[in-house]
């Protein structure tokens, strides 16, 4: 369910049309639906809460970390999952209050624990032996109890692309799970770290939950140990994950998704954290482009449009499918024809779809890449020297630019020569 309609044969993000933004803007752009984020954000909300489940949701900075995009999660309620210095500081500058705020990721530097120490976060997640000793360190320096979840492997396949599965003990993921209780014991130990929680995340688009269940029961069965160690265990951090429609998956339901959490781990009387990043934001985006070229090949048509790899990676990167529309509809009786979507990157990875049956399409008319707002202008580079791709959000009738494009001036002016070559 989202908010990107077509109204009299255009396509509108809520009340505007699309083609109004572009014109405004300049393509390429994301554009994101404040409906459809709170759509997304308030089905997740009550389907935990229906279950009876005292949860916090903490939105995956990563999937969107636009700040004006996480202030609309926050006003409803939203925490945030952070991986690295520039996230903490977007979810602080969104709003999010510090004790909704959960740190992940295995290499968190020095600089960046003695940020999220002084900022006095909900909790860091530890990855490694070694990052528990160091946020030992710089949190008894500075005379803080930081509460703290490890982040355990349950080494389970969460039957997903091969790059964004993270709970198999191959993955750098974590600390395995027939270990976390030594690290446990460690964690008590230690000074400035308060071992109250456990994390855990599997992996990314799921389209199952027996995988979760796995998972979930892997947790429990460690806080039966660590609680009979007493180990005093009252937080589980279950990650994000819950896969959405591209093509014509169909994903769980977040009250299924919800039903697995309570019946593995609803008896426990542990606080529920989740870290959904791509549920919430996924569909609440598209990628508006231009055709530049219709261009015939020899063997077949492609349609060179102005966005490329650089903004949106996930084609090139995981082969991942976005549906590609026109945003003016094509009648109903309209031919379609098998059409490469590529874009203007050297490279023959910057394809977005191959054979992809389209309407007639030429050069000038504007195209929308559906289910971007999760990984999309998150991933993108000014590869090629292409400018950062703008974000537009929208509400009702309204819409504002909320990452501008850089001009090439500002782009140069952060490049040097070194005094050998002026
Ligand atoms: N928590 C942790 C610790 C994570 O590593 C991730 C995602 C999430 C939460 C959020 O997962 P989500 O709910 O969005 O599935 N770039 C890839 C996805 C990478 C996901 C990495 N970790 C893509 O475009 O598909």
């Amino acid at each position: 369910m989202n908010h990107f309609d077509y109204v009299s044969g255009t396509l509108h993000a809520e009340g505007v049309p699309v083609a109004e933004i572009a014109a405004k803007v300049g393509t390429p752009f994301y554009c994101y639906s404040t409906a459809t984020l709170a759509r997304h954000y308030t089905v997740f909300a009550e389907a935990l809460a229906l279950a009876g489940l005292d949860a916090t949701i903490c939105f995956a900075l990563k999937a969107n970390p636009n700040i004006a995009v996480v202030r609309t999660l926050a006003d409803l309620g939203a925490g945030a999952d952070v991986v690295s210095e520039g996230e903490l500081r977007q979810a602080l500058a969104a709003g999010v209050p510090a004790e909704r705020i959960v740190f992940s990721g295995v290499g968190k530097t020095r600089r960046e624990l003695e940020l999220a120490v002084a900022k006095g976060i909900m909790q860091i997640n530890v990855e490694s032996e070694p990052e528990l000793e160091l946020l030992s360190q710089v949190a008894a320096e500075r005379g803080v109890v930081m509460p703290i979840a490890l982040r355990v492997n349950p080494d389970v396949d969460a039957g997903t692309h091969a790059k964004i599965t993270t709970g198999k003990k191959e993955n750098k993921f974590g600390i395995e799970w027939t270990r976390a209780h030594e690290v446990y014991k460690r964690a008590r130990a230690l000074p400035g770290v308060d071992p109250v929680a456990i994390a855990c995340h599997i992996g990314s688009q799921l389209t199952e939950t027996e995988p979760f269940r796995q998972a979930f029961l892997r947790v429990r069965d460690l806080v039966a140990i660590l609680r009979a160690d007493g180990i005093g265990i009252r937080r589980l951090d279950l990650g994000g994950g819950l896969g959405v429609p591209y093509e014509d998956e169909t994903p769980p339901l977040p009250a299924a998704y919800a039903e697995v959490i309570k019946a593995t781990l609803g008896d426990l009387g542990c606080r529920i954290v989740l870290e959904p990043g791509r549920l919430l934001v996924g569909n609440a985006g598209i990628l508006v482009s231009r055709v530049v070229y219709m261009k015939e090949g020899a063997t077949r048509t492609f349609a060179i449009v102005d966005a490329a790899m650089n903004d949106l990676m996930r084609p090139a990167l995981y082969e991942a499918y976005h549906a590609i529309e026109p945003v003016v509809q094509a009648a109903a009786d309209a031919p379609v024809e098998p059409v490469d979507v590529v874009g203007p990157v050297c490279e023959t990875g910057d394809t977005f779809a191959k054979q992809r049956p389209l309407p007639p399409l030429k050069a000038g008319d504007l195209v929308a890449f559906r289910t971007a707002g999760a990984y999309g202008a998150a991933m993108s580079s000014t590869y090629n020297s292409r400018p950062l791709v703008p974000e537009v959000l929208v509400k009702g009738d309204r819409f504002a630019v909320v990452r501008a494009r850089p001009t090439y001036e500002e782009m140069l002016a952060l490049e040097s020569l070194p005094e050998w070559l002026e």
